[in-house]
Order: C-alpha cells, then sequence, then structure tokens
C-alpha cells in the first residue's frame, strides 16, 4: 500500500499486517492485524502519530520517503508498547532534530523499553496543545487503556482523534474507513475483550472524557478509521456499561465423554428455561471468542474432568484468563466427572479472587453421569435462570 491522503496534509502512512496470526504470544488474530501511523504537516512543524512494530519499520520509512518528508518536529507516543512505539529508535536516527512526545509516565516507559536518550523527549500535560501551525494538536491523558501511560491525541481543526489502541481493532484491510461495520464491529469487540475490558471502570471514565471533543474522525492505530465515529462509541458504551446479558458461558473440556454429556444436558436445560448458552471445547476453541462471549455473559459454568487431582490444564488456563479479563460476571458454577477423588472445585474457585461472583453449587459425577447428576444439572439449570430473571438480565 502506498501513504494515503486523509485530509490536504494528513497521511496514514502505516503497515497492514496481513499474517500476523498472534498478537503478545497470547490473541489470535484470524484477521491479521495494523499498525497504523499518520503524519500531520501544519504550515511550520510536522508530526507523526505512533509508529509501527518494529518487523514492520522499513514500510513505515518508506511511505516518509514517497512522501518526501524531509524532516519531522515531532514523533508523538501515544503509547510504549512495541507495536506502536517498537519504530521510534529508527525514525529519531533518521530525523536527528525529532522529539518524542509522550506524557511523563510514557517517558520512563519508553526509556526503560527502548533506551531512547532522555535528551530526545517532550513530556505533555493533560490538556496541553503544541501547534504545527494552523493545526493544534491537544493531548489528553488516558490512563490505563490499557496500560498506566497512555494518552490520546486530538486535532482540534480537524476534529480527528488519535486514540492509538482505544477503538482499535485488529483487522487487516485495504480500506481506509470501516466499510463492513459487522466485520468491525467483531473485531473491535475481540480487541475490546481480550485488551480493554480489565480496565472497563478506567475506561468507562476515559469515555465521558472524550465526550467532551466534538469528533468528525477516530483514526485508532489498530484496523480502519471511523468516519461515523458514533459507531464505536456506542460499541464501548454498551461494553463498559451495560448489564450483563441472559447468557451462560460453558468452557469445557472432556476427555473421555461423560463431562461432555453433562455440559450437553446442562445446555439443554438452560435453553429449555429460555437462558441462551455458548459452549466452548477448550482443545480446540479460539481463546478469543471465548473472550468476547465473557464482555455479555451474567453466568460461566466452568466444566472439567479432574486431572491429576484438579482441573484439566485447559480449564485452568481459560479460568485464568478469564480471572485476569475481569468480565462483568454475577455467578459462576462447576459441573465435571472424577475417577476417585479431588479438589478441582477448591482450586478453580482459588483461580477467580478477581470476579465478584456468587459460586453455585457444583455438580460433580463420578464417572458417567447417572440420574441423580442430571438432577443435580436440572436444579442448576433452573437456579441460573431463576438468578437472571431476578436480576432483570435480558
Ligand atoms: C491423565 C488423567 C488423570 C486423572 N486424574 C484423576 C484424579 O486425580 N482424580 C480423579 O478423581 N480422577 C482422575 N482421572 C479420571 C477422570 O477424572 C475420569 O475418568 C472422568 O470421568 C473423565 O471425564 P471425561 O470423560 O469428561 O474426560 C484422571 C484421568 C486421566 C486421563
Ligand atoms: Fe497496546
Ligand atoms: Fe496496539
Amino acid at each position: 500500500m502506498k501513504p494515503r491522503e486523509i485530509k490536504p496534509g494528513i497521511y496514514s502512512v502505516g503497515a497492514i499486517d496481513w499474517d500476523r496470526r498472534l498478537f503478545d504470544a497470547l490473541i489470535p488474530l484470524p484477521d491479521g492485524t495494523s499498525y497504523n501511523s499518520y503524519l500531520i504537516k501544519g504550515s511550520e512543524k510536522t508530526a507523526l502519530i505512533d509508529t509501527v512494530d518494529p518487523t514492520m519499520q522499513d514500510v513505515l520509512i518508506n511511505h516518509l520517503n514517497q512522501l518526501r518528508i524531509e524532516s519531522i518536529d515531532y514523533v508523538i507516543a501515544n503509547h510504549a508498547e512495541h507495536d506502536h512505539s517498537g519504530a521510534i529508535p529508527h525514525v529519531l536516527g533518521k530525523y536527528p532534530s525529532a522529539k518524542v512526545v509522550a506524557t511523563p509516565r510514557a517517558k520512563g516507559m519508553l526509556i526503560d523499553l527502548l533506551m531512547i536518550p532522555e535528551e530526545r523527549f517532550i513530556t505533555v500535560n493533560d490538556k496541553e496543545t503544541i501547534s504545527l501551525g494552523g493545526r493544534t494538536l491537544e493531548f489528553i491523558h488516558a490512563p490505563w487503556v490499557h496500560w498506566p501511560e497512555t494518552m490520546l491525541t486530538y486535532l482540534r481543526e480537524d476534529k480527528i482523534l488519535f486514540p492509538c489502541d482505544f477503538f482499535g481493532s485488529h483487522l487487516a484491510t485495504t480500506d481506509l474507513y470501516v466499510s463492513d461495520e459487522g466485520q468491525v464491529y467483531e473485531a473491535a469487540k475481540r480487541y475490546y475483550a481480550e485488551i480493554m475490558m480489565p480496565f472497563r471502570t478506567t475506561i468507562q471514565k476515559n469515555l465521558e472524557k472524550v465526550s467532551d471533543y466534538t469528533i468528525d474522525i477516530i483514526a485508532p492505530s489498530h484496523g480502519p478509521m471511523y468516519d461515523k465515529p458514533e459507531f464505536i462509541l456506542k460499541a464501548y458504551h454498551s461494553w463498559v456499561f451495560d448489564e450483563p446479558k441472559n447468557i451462560v458461558v460453558l468452557p469445557y473440556i472432556s476427555m473421555h465423554g461423560s463431562t461432555l454429556k453433562m455440559v450437553k444436558y446442562l445446555v439443554e436445560a438452560l435453553a429449555e428455561k429460555g437462558v441462551t448458552v455458548k459452549q466452548f471445547d477448550l482443545a480446540v476453541t479460539d481463546i478469543g471468542k471465548l473472550a468476547m462471549a465473557l464482555v455479555d455473559a451474567a453466568t460461566v459454568v466452568i466444566g472439567t474432568p479432574t486431572v491429576l487431582i484438579g482441573p484439566h490444564p485447559n480449564v485452568a488456563y481459560a479460568t485464568i484468563l478469564a480471572n485476569a479479563l475481569k468480565p462483568n460476571l454475577k455467578f459462576v458454577s462447576i459441573i465435571g466427572s472424577y475417577g476417585w477423588g479431588g479438589k478441582v472445585v477448591e482450586q478453580l474457585a482459588a483461580m477467580i479472587p478477581n470476579l465478584k461472583v456468587e459460586i453455585l453449587e457444583p455438580v460433580l459425577s463420578k464417572g458417567f453421569p447417572k440420574e441423580a447428576d442430571f438432577k443435580a444439572l436440572n436444579k442448576l439449570a433452573t437456579t441460573i435462570a431463576e438468578k437472571h430473571k431476578e436480576h432483570n438480565f435480558t
């Protein structure tokens, strides 16, 4: 892709990573991603907003060469994570008079992470501005989206918000702007679930802060830009403020079919009572799909056989991840099969200290589930349906 003009003197100069399939060595990227970087020219100064992942720094430099950019005055570092900051040292080498503009916290982190010399920095306070000549950059401190040092940059005259990871989507596309809202909604929700959900309450505050600004375009640093910002603002608003829905998420493992039999039975029983269930076989599931389901769920039922006293390791992994993502869950239960004895319930309960949930009576079956186990599963389904009704989860 060539650099693309957004408005006269404003260009998209980042890189599209079509083939990346894993982020942070953890998060599946079924649709690739992009590292967006934006060049803004004023009548006097030129700024570059965020850079790209270091693996693609040549793409950025090539774009700057194509635009014949001979000097950059400011490299705005909204976020210190490498997918946006990793090419800063290279850019600073090519443009020796450029200064890095960052929050005081980001400055320290960029020195730690990338060994950028201290004298290359300008730090900015919340709401501080820098003029490029006819164009003004305002820096909005927005800590914890999703690191402690983050800020957003607002280009006043053009009403463009550059929020870096906030509102982003892991999506490789040639479209400069959102064209398929359904596809971008999925990609942005996956992004929110995996990256932003643990900081839901600070994101609520940052969303309120953003609502003070008139925004024509949101230009994030992953995925396409939003020329109808209300689409993504509305989506974020519902993800962080809405009550959970009448949904049970049921991640499970079964080695020999006993836990699976219980899972299938419970799913039927819940569905009959009008509860939506999302079932995930952790042996094969995309963990991002599970994270997305947790955004809306009121209840999680974990299904696991007993393996070497505790839960199956895949179940332990998913449980630790769910605890770290801090979804807005209200109830948790555990079902599964064992052969002779163990500590599945105690071990799983100890893995979810972050979740402010009521634990509903677990159902553990000795071997293949039998009549009494199915009765207990029915009772669990009834309890869940009643609890959801009491809370008006719809
Ligand atoms: C590798 C392995 C380790 C196991 N460890 C235990 C254990 O520590 N305690 C126990 O009660 N059962 C243990 N079991 C037995 C299973 O929990 C039991 O067979 C259960 O019914 C399997 O459920 P599933 O059919 O859903 O896989 C183990 C089974 C396997 C294969
Ligand atoms: Fe990030
Ligand atoms: Fe990022």
